[in-house]
This record gives structure tokens, C-alpha cells and sequence, in this order.
């Protein structure tokens, strides 16, 4: 038997406090104007004192499975996209798996830092393909602040805190119009490596370290790697932009998120855009797109959506998926 994965729910979480850039143009030499006028970036959320990586996924997660009408014990895979995990070890998968009361099949987390949540979606949509497992939370958690030099203006505007998640399920239909995920496509180039990094680590530091970034490098590859990574991905499908419903892309740089729609020939109105409140949560930033705009009604069941990510490794992918 086939299996496809269907999207039966989504659900996101944000911090409580909202730092805007006039706080930051407080404490460092920047200013409003011209984070907006770079970035689009108005504030982001922060993780308060105590507040971790788990909490906010677990919240994104439960929200999830509370719209797909799933009890934690329902699952058989749990992922967890992120680059600021609460521990170095155990994942922090393995920590929402405890809290929320999932008591069979695996948690893991997957690290392609913006990317992560187009590379942890493969791989549930994989594992599911392959009769691996029936019922999945995939969830994209980022404490992102906890990783930044807050002296070093070039980065610290950035960046933001925030989780979420969907949970896809088994399916055996076919048929014209298939729902669900149609494809994954997953690329990396370890030759950029130091493009964008944290200076830190277990095996090298023994310190968390905080971003490096070249940031025009960063904004050059994104360019033409989420370019041809969507041309790939209409192309799996036989399809154009034209079809295409939404495009939800990872929110790094409103001139990024432009550039990819002039290049799509999609109208404004079709690309869903969260960065001017939440700038760039990394392996979050997709989720909770994504349950913004089933939220408020924009998606709704049967609209076809392009998802498209790039980051640190580098790593780049795009996925499609018949909502
Ligand atoms: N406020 C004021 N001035 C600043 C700030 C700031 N926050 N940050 C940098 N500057 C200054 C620089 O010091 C520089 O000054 P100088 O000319 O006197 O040396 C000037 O602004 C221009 O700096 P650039 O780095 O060349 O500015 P650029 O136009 O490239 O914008 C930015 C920088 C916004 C980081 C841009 O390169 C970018 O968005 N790159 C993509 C990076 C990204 O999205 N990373 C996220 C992770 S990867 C991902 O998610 C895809």
C-alpha cells in the first residue's frame, strides 16, 4: 500500500514580550527606519527569563493537535526543527514528547537552522511514505535571542523567538486533486559553512557562541538558491506558479520574500508575510505563517501552497503541499 501525508492541523505559539526596534535603536546604533527599510522587520517576540525552547514548541504542538482533533497518544513521530535546543542533549523533541504525554514511537530533533522545518517536514513525509509511522507532530521551536551578540547590530536586529507546528496523518486515498504533501526537496552545500554560524559549540568552545553572519553573502545565495529550489519543485509537479494558491516563504528579509514573488509573478496578496511582527524565528518562521494565515481563513482546504526555506550550512528546500 501507498501512504501520503495529509495536514490535519497546524497551531503556533509566541512570547509574551514584543521588542520593537525603536527599544533596540535605544541600545544600539540603529534605528527604526533602517531595519524596515532592509529587512521590513517593525518588532520580533522574546522568550521570557525561564522560558524555553520546549515551552514554546510544546505550545505550537498542542495548539496543533488540539485543531487536528489528535490526543498526544495518537502519535507515533515527533520532530522537532531547531537550533537553540533547551539541552545539548537529549533533544528537545524527546522533551515535548514527555510533557505532552506522547508514550509510543520516536522523538527527534532535526538542525538545518532556517531550514529546519522544510528538512523535518521531509522527513515525517518520508517516514510516513514508507509506512514508518501513521501519525506525526512536526514542529519548528526557536529561542533564537539566546544565540545573539545583542552588540552586534548586523544581526541582532534579525532575529525572533517562536514555535509552529502540524501534524500530518497516514493516508491510503488516491485520486484526482490529491491532498496533501505533493513533494520535499532538500538541498545543502557544506562549502559555506562559515557563511552564517555560531561561533560556539560543545566540540569546539564548550560555549553556546553567538551568530556570525556575511550578510550579503547570505542575501546573494538566497536569491538564486530558493529560486531554483521553487523551480524545482513546480516543475516535480508538472505545475507553474501559476497554480500555486499561497506562497509561504521562510520570513528572513522582506527584499528576499519580494524578490521570490516578482520572480513567481504572484500578486502581493498571494505571499503570506509575517516578518514585520515576528522577523526571522528561523525553523518557526513557516509554521507560523502557516497557522496565521489558516487562522484568519486566507488558506483554506484545497489551495495549493509553495513553501521555500534557506539557512546556515548552507541548507535550502522547498516543499509543496494541496492544503
Ligand atoms: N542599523 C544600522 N546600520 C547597520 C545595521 C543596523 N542594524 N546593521 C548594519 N548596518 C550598517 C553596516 O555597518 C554598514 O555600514 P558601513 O557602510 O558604514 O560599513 C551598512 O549598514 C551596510 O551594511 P550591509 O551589511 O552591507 O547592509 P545590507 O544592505 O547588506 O543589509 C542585512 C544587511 C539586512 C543583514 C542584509 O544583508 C540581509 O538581510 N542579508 C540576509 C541575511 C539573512 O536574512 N540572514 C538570516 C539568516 S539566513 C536566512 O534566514 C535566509
Amino acid at each position: 500500500m501507498t501512504f501520503r501525508s495529509l495536514i490535519v492541523g497546524c497551531g503556533s505559539y509566541l512570547p509574551r514580550r514584543v521588542l520593537t526596534n525603536d527599544e533596540l535603536a535605544q541600545r544600539l546604533d540603529t534605528s527604526d527606519e533602517w531595519i524596515v527599510q532592509r529587512t521590513g522587520i517593525r518588532q520580533r517576540h522574546i522568550a521570557a527569563e525561564g522560558e524555553f525552547c520546549s515551552d514554546l514548541a510544546r505550545q505550537a504542538g498542542q495548539r496543533a493537535l488540539a485543531a487536528a482533533g489528535i490526543d498526544a497518544n495518537q502519535l507515533d513521530l515527533l520532530i522537532v526543527a531547531t537550533t537553540t535546543p533547551d539541552n545539548t542533549f537529549p533533544s528537545t523533541a524527546t522533551k515535548v514528547q514527555g510533557q505532552i504525554g506522547m508514550t509510543k514511537g520516536c522523538a527527534f530533533d532535526v538542525q538545518a537552522v532556517c531550514s529546519g522545518f522544510v528538512y523535518a517536514l521531509a522527513v515525517a513525509d518520508n517516514f510516513i511514505k514508507a509506512g514508518q509511522a501513521k501519525t506525526a507532530l512536526v514542529i519548528g521551536a526557536e529561542t533564537f535571542s539566546r544565540i545573539l551578540d545583542w552588540n552586534d547590530r548586523g544581526t541582532c536586529v534579525l532575529f525572533g523567538d517562536g514555535a509552529g507546528a502540524l501534524v500530518l496523518r497516514a493516508t491510503s486515498e488516491t485520486g484526482p486533486g490529491q491532498r496533501g504533501i505533493l513533494s520535499t526537496h532538500l538541498h545543502s552545500d557544506g562549502r559555506d559553512y562559515e557563511m552564517l554560524y555560531v561561533n560556539g559549540g560543545p566540540s569546539s568552545t564548550q560555549t553556546t557562541g553567538a551568530v556570525v553572519m556575511d550578510g550579503r553573502e547570505v542575501f546573494r545565495n538566497a536569491v538564486i538558491r530558493l529560486a531554483e529550489a521553487v523551480d524545482e519543485a513546480l516543475a516535480a509537479n508538472r505545475m507553474t506558479a501559476s497554480d500555486v494558491d499561497w506562497l509561504v516563504p521562510h520570513q528572513a528579509n522582506r527584499r528576499i520574500i519580494d524578490s521570490m514573488g516578482r520572480k513567481l509573478g504572484l500578486s502581493a496578496e498571494k505571499v503570506v508575510v509575517t516578518i514585520e511582527r515576528h522577523a526571522n524565528t528561523s525553523a518557526a518562521s513557516i509554521p507560523l505563517a502557516l497557522a496565521e494565515a489558516v487562522a484568519d481563513g486566507r488558506i483554506r482546504e484545497g489551495h495549493l501552497i509553495l513553501m521555500e526555506a534557506m539557512g546556515g550550512g548552507l541548507t535550502w528546500g522547498a516543499s509543496l503541499v494541496r492544503w
